[in-house]
């Protein structure tokens, strides 16, 4: 098959693509060129590259129409945030591919009611982001119940593997965190710390893309959560981690706002408002039942893997 990846060089695109590769397709990588996938691969050398930026050429009218003369079989959109994105390119795509697979998030659900969360449940997003995502998916059921358009959504949960920081046990992304829990320093959560995340190492999304495009009858018109078997507490997530160090765990409570008092980094009090406010926590049973998937990494092996690369590359430091 020939297939686009429109943003093969991120994530989930370095385990993707090698994947696909190796399958014997045909793999045409679309990025704007500013960076190389996180870990080398011999298959790369195989992957045509194409230089476009999305969101200029989505402005200008011209992306969807360059990706539809590239000729492909399938494409793989790891870049679309917008509703009006995915409907330019599924109306320049129709009639021309046998499989549209978009990246969406499990931020479309918003909070949790009944959890683990399935993907058809009610959903209540949260900020833009969630909406759009919600949005499209919802949109590409729709066009390919009613109107035959081959779409598969995918919506991963906290993406993570070696090269950059994994959310952590205070929910947001800075990495000392995990330097004050390998020195056995107190750290103090937000809450009670039993508010949820949802890890899935990049290479878990590979697969359940790759799945989808080789079972399409199961995947066409359908999404699929993309995250580990099970979501972590904070505090849970905090104390593993701490035996992982081959520390006690010191930890400490404080209710949001006066944890926030306590944080320097604005961004770090953000992210961790939103994951407390979305605390994930999703079913992956469509995914293992219709696609196959079986996740490699929990979600703590998949943290640990991340942390592991942070320590060698001085970023988290054990003592
Ligand atoms: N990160 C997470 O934890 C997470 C969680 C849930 C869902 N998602 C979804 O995952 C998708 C992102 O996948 P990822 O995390 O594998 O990617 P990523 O690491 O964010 O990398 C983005 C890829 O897209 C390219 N790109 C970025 N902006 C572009 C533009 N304007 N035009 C063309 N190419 C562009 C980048 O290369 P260049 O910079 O060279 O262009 C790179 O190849 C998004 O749809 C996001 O909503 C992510």
């Amino acid at each position: 098959m020939k297939i686009v990846i429109i943003g093969g060089t991120g994530h989930v695109g370095t385990y993707l693509v090698p994947r696909l590769v190796t399958a014997g397709h045909e793999v045409i990588s679309v990025s704007r060129g500013n960076r190389e996938p996180y870990s080398p691969h011999k298959a790369w050398d195989s992957v045509k590259r194409i230089q476009l930026d999305r969101e200029e050429e989505d402005n200008a009218g011209t992306f969807a129409g360059k990706i539809r003369d590239l000729g492909p079989d399938a494409v793989i959109d790891m870049v679309c945030f917008k509703l009006e994105s995915a409907q330019q390119l599924v109306e320049a795509l129709r009639g021309s591919v046998q499989h549209y697979l978009f990246c969406g998030s499990v931020w479309m659900h918003g909070y949790g009611v009944e959890v683990p969360t399935i993907e058809d449940q009610a959903r209540h997003p949260l900020e833009e982001y969630g909406i759009q995502k919600d949005a499209v998916d919802k949109y590409l059921a729709d066009q390919s119940k009613r109107l035959g358009f081959p779409a598969t959504s995918i919506h991963p949960g906290h993406i993570v593997g070696p090269g950059w920081n994994p959310v952590n046990p205070q929910a947001n992304f800075n990495p000392d965190v995990f330097t004050t829990i390998a020195q056995g320093k107190e750290l103090v959560l937000p809450n009670k710390g039993l508010e949820t995340v949802h890890h899935v190492h990049a290479d878990d999304v590979a697969q359940v893309f790759f799945n989808a495009l080789h079972r399409w009858s199961a995947a066409n018109g359908e999404g699929f959560h993309a995250v580990s078997a099970k979501a972590i507490t904070l505090r849970g997530y905090a104390e593993a981690m701490a035996a992982w160090f081959g520390q006690k765990a010191n930890l400490k409570y404080e209710p949001f706002e006066k944890w926030s008092e306590s944080i320097e980094i604005q961004w770090d009090i953000d992210q961790t408002k939103t994951h407390l406010d979305h605390s994930p926590n999703h079913s992956i049973e469509k995914a293992q039942s219709l696609l196959g998937y079986q996740p490699r990494y929990s979600s703590l092996q998949a943290v640990q893997e991340a942390v592991t690369w942070l320590i060698q590359a001085g970023t988290v430091k054990v003592s």
